[in-house]
């Protein structure tokens, strides 16, 4: 990787399909074996981290798509490196709603890390910044959709597609409790992608649920988190038995964008199904 600017990266690749993991929601705690609702988060980040080894051996980029931490500790940062360099040195962070956004500069070992424009092969990967200290749900903000409308004219320019990431999701999923959560300028996030033909996709973690949907050209999708899953369709928290998982994307030369999802199933997780939250 070369870096151009401290928020813009050009990652070596020599042409051809992009292959990209996202791993999301890995709610790691200050102490190594620490629970959410019952699971330990860094046994099913390592589960989740197995099973990307075994399905998808070379990966040239690796997205952490917010809640990183669970309560942003710098210890809890400290280890990601560990768990995602298993996988690539390639890998790049951004805040969700339970991180911390000093210590993730902290803990951050590589200019690479907190990098807001991805340039590799013929594709440009935006990642953006939903969070809103202190609160639960999500909002770019005026200078948040002046980065995308910067970065989006800049990889037109230069005849690249674009796939876009972050925390919160931009549109309803159909979980009324997580539904009140959603990026708050949306439309105006969603003004700005229609302008750009360029724009493939939409990325996003923070539902802890599988969503893949296409607006136009653009594929929606929202993953599960490697950690408890958010059961779909629920009025208020629910958990999901589904075991944690992870999302693959193929960006390829001539902009079609291939995705899919997989999930350790076969390995055992404690989860509190009966929890009524978990904020
Ligand atoms: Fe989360």
């Amino acid at each position: 990787m070369s870096q151009s600017s401290p928020r813009s990266h050009v990652i070596d690749h020599p042409g051809g399909t992009v292959r990209v993991v996202q791993l999301t929601d890995t709610h790691l705690c200050k102490s190594r074996g620490g629970t959410l609702l019952g699971m330990d988060t860094d046994h099913s980040l390592q589960a989740v981290i197995n099973l990307v080894k075994a399905e998808r051996p070379a990966i040239d980029l690796l997205l952490g798509t917010g809640d990183l931490s669970d309560q942003g500790a710098l210890e809890a940062y400290q280890r990601l490196p560990g768990y995602f360099g298993q996988l690539t040195q390639t890998h790049c962070w951004l805040p969700g709603n339970h991180d911390l956004r000093a210590n993730m500069a902290l803990a951050a070992d590589d200019p690479l890390r907190l990098s807001r424009e991805l340039r590799v092969a013929n594709w440009q990967v935006v990642m953006l910044d939903s969070q809103v200290p202190g609160e639960v749900g999500g909002e770019l903000g005026a200078s948040e959709l002046a980065q995308l409308e910067h970065a989006l004219l800049a990889a037109e320019s230069e005849g690249l597609y674009s796939l876009v990431c972050l925390h919160h999701q931009p549109v309803k999923i159909g979980c009324d409790w997580l539904d009140q959560q959603m990026v708050a300028d949306a439309a105006e996030f969603f003004a700005v992608l229609a302008r750009f033909p360029g724009v493939r996709g939409v990325l996003w973690g923070h539902v802890h649920q599988q969503v893949d949907r296409h607006l136009g050209e653009i594929q929606l999708m929202a993953s599960p988190s490697t950690c408890v899953q958010f059961a779909p369709d629920s009025v208020d928290f629910r958990a999901d038995p589904l075991p944690p998982g992870y999302r693959w994307l193929d960006l390829c030369e001539d902009g079609t964008l291939r995705t899919g999802v997989s999930r350790a199933h076969g390995v055992k997780f404690n989860v509190d199904l009966d929890s009524d939250g978990y904020q």
